[in-house]
């Protein structure tokens, strides 16, 4: 039986990802018979994607639902509810259901993964019920497992798999998990920061701050008075979040099209805003590590998630922990090349990968206990 080793650990929610994850591994190592994956879903806390083997990604929403102001009544889900809120803003409230790392509201977040799966499925005919995996926040709690496994059962699914997101994200980079030296990823995505630190195989630290990029635009909107949507793209086009202070030289033009004349903003006022924020956060995961984490991670820390993309962010993260920073290409995975250079799709990715192992492994039953291997050597569990 697999020895779940785990030193330290911190979670936006409970601990119940990390018992997920070692019932998982224990799943695998009693050699059950293994299904084939069809379908492979992030449920992110600003974006839901959707893989579908064979396929590549052929759903990216924003996992957010619009009701109506008062009744509750669902008008819309994922593009559908971003649309309806530009245009009618008044009548109408954005309900994120995923929030800080957790499910806020079980019920929406039911419905919401229901309708993006359902919209995968109901335009192809599958021969035999799909399998789902689904990477989910880190430390999702007993109620909210039921809600994912029974929306996804409600859409037609065969089966369910859970993974945490950055265990997800950490096969999605493609790192090795049984070399003797360790490797940190840190996944910095809308509304959450989820880490992993593994050594030889297992891992020594993991844990999610419930802060993301989308705090981050929230600073701006709150420090500038500009609107959500224009604090986003001024994070995004114009923002460094490196410190260099000739970054910060000058003033920002945002463009107002509602008729009222260009805002200026001091360059240094942004990068600030950002900056704090991001190195919050990267200084909270150094605290959570255990003392001699740091001096055990071998190559360097690896930022994957939307937010990694963020303009100075590796420099800034190479200033926090003292090692070199990478933003890792992806490994080959067929089907889907149009996406793989960008990090905000690692953990569908790792999610992904795991469904292939499952499928290229499968022609013959009494494989299993070379699958479940194989899966252990890329699966960060103690053997
Ligand atoms: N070019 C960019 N520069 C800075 N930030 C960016 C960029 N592109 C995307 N982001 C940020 O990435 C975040 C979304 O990342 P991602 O899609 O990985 O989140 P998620 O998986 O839905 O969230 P979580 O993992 O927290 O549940 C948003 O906050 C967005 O502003
Ligand atoms: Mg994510």
């Amino acid at each position: 039986m697999n020895a779940f080793r785990r030193y330290s650990r911190t979670s936006c929610g409970s601990e119940t990802g990390i018992k997920l994850l070692s019932e998982l591994s224990n799943w695998l190592g009693s050699g059950r018979l293994i299904p084939v994956n069809d379908i492979a879903v992030d449920l992110g806390t600003a974006n839901t994607l959707i893989y579908v083997k064979g396929e590549g990604i052929v759903l990216n929403e924003p996992s957010v639902v619009a009701v109506e102001r008062g009744s509750r009544r669902i008008l819309g889900i994922g593009l559908e509810a971003k649309r309806m809120l530009g245009r009618t803003p008044e009548g109408i409230e954005a309900i994120r259901p995923l929030k800080d790392g957790v499910i806020a509201d079980v019920d929406v977040t039911e419905m919401m993964l229901r309708h993006f799966l359902k919209q995968v499925t109901s335009k192809r005919i599958f021969r035999i019920k799909p399998t789902v995996v689904v990477g989910v926040p880190s430390g999702i709690t007993e109620l909210e497992r039921r809600a994912v496994r029974s929306s996804a059962m409600s859409a037609g699914s065969k089966n369910v798999f859970m993974v945490d997101e950055p265990m997800a994200a950490a096969i999605g980079v493609g790192l090795p998990v049984e070399t003797p030296t360790g490797n940190m990823v840190i996944d910095i995505g809308g509304g959450t920061t989820d880490y992993v630190l593994y050594v030889d195989g297992a891992i020594l630290a993991s844990g999610c701050i419930p802060v993301g990029g989308d705090h981050v635009t929230n600073d701006i909107h709150l420090v500038t008075h500009l609107p959500l949507s224009k604090a986003e793209q001024v994070k995004k086009t114009e923002g460094d979040a490196s410190g260099d202070p000739t970054k910060s030289e000058g003033v920002v033009t945002v463009a107002d099209e509602g008729g009222f004349p260009d805002v200026e903003l001091k360059r240094q006022i942004i990068n600030d805003v950002i900056r704090m924020r991001f190195q919050e956060t990267l200084e909270l995961v150094r605290e959570r590590l255990p003392d001699d984490g740091l001096v055990r991670v071998g190559k360097g820390v690896f930022l994957t998630g939307g937010s990694s993309q963020m303009v100075g962010l590796g420099e800034l993260a190479q200033d926090v922990f003292g090692l070199p920073v990478y933003k890792p290409e992806s490994p080959d995975v067929s089907g889907v090349h149009a996406y793989i250079k960008d990090p905000q799709y690692f953990t569908a990715l790792g999610l992904i990968r795991y469904a292939q192992i499952l499928e290229e492994e499968r022609p013959n039953s009494s494989a299993w206990g070379k699958v479940s291997g194989f899966l252990r050597s890329l699966w960060p569990f103690g053997g």
